[in-house]
């Protein structure tokens, strides 16, 4: 396995480091870390990770290089890098909104370039992760696919569909998740401490994606069979759809393609 480097080492950029280590059966000691705040690094380096001093020493000892930085931190980032890149050194960028064209004219030419979506369950092995290539990353394809396949799910895409699939993916955690708090949040009204109906929602909620993902059903199946005449699912789930449910879920997912496509 080659050697990595992680710039930028926030939400993301922590958790891919963690995913690594924990399920994609790399060490830490072959994961090196940039950010600028070496100070915030103090508990990775504890856990083994490399932690470089300068981006020139990331580059140098890094052959795969994930950049993990905001869309406006990135160009500051790709000057800062480009005097020290060969052409063999493999960028993956995560970095929302930003095109591998954009990438490869600001790094004058260099060209071994992809980009991958994931989100922050990449930490627990459990992302989806959308990724795309340009002709000479594709050369790389399936070493990329098969380490994002030990931290998750992944699913090679066009480029032009990477903003969907961050409001999708990335930020559909958030959306998961609040819909899990709201399920909790009903959850006490109805009889139960925060912590029971917290743990009651979330393994509802996992127990139904894996409905999904073991059977490859499709959802409406899955409801048919919990929603029975006059019951009392089918009345809540009325209820909730007369409150916009599936509206507002929809309506989240395209503001947020349409925002996402502006980042950069
Ligand atoms: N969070 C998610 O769920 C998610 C999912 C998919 C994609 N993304 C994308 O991933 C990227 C990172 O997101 P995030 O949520 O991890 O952001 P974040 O928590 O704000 O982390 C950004 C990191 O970049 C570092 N940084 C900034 N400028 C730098 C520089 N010049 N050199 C080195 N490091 C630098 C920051 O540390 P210092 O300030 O100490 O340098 C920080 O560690 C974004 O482009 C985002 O769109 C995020």
């Amino acid at each position: 396995m080659n050697k990595i480097g992680i710039i930028g080492v926030g939400n993301l950029g922590r958790s891919l480091a963690e995913g690594l280590v924990n399920y994609g059966k790399l060490l830490a000691g072959d994961i090196a870390l940039f950010r600028r705040s070496t100070s915030k690094l103090e508990q990775m380096k504890t856990k083994g990770f490399r932690i470089s001093s300068s981006l020139e020493e990331l580059v140098h000892e890094s052959e795969m290089i994930f950049i993990a930085v905001l869309p406006q931190q990135v160009n500051e980032v790709l000057d800062l890098i480009k005097p020290f890149l060969s052409s063999d050194k493999l960028i993956i960028s995560l970095v929302t909104g930003l095109k591998i064209s954009d990438i490869r004219s600001r790094l004058d030419g260099h060209d071994l370039i992809a980009r991958a979506m994931p989100n922050t369950a990449i930490a627990i092995g459990e992302s989806m992760t959308c990724l795309s290539f340009n002709d000479t990353s594709a050369t790389r394809s399936e070493e990329i696919k098969s380490l994002f396949n030990h931290l998750g799910k992944s699913i090679v895409i066009k480029e032009d569909q990477m903003t969907s699939a961050t409001a999708l993916c990335a930020c559909g955690t958030a959306f998961f998740l609040r819909a899990i708090r709201a399920a909790m949040q009903g959850g006490t009204e109805i009889d139960f401490h925060s912590e029971e109906a917290l743990l009651m929602a979330a393994q509802t909620a996992k127990g139904a994606a894996m409905l999904l993902l073991e059977n490859g059903t499709h959802p409406e199946e899955e409801i048919d069979k919990v929603t029975s005449p006059k019951g009392c699912t089918i009345a809540g789930l009325n209820n909730m759809e007369h409150s916009g449910f599936s509206s507002a879920f929809i309506k989240g997912i395209t503001t947020s393609a349409e925002m996402a496509k502006e980042l950069y």
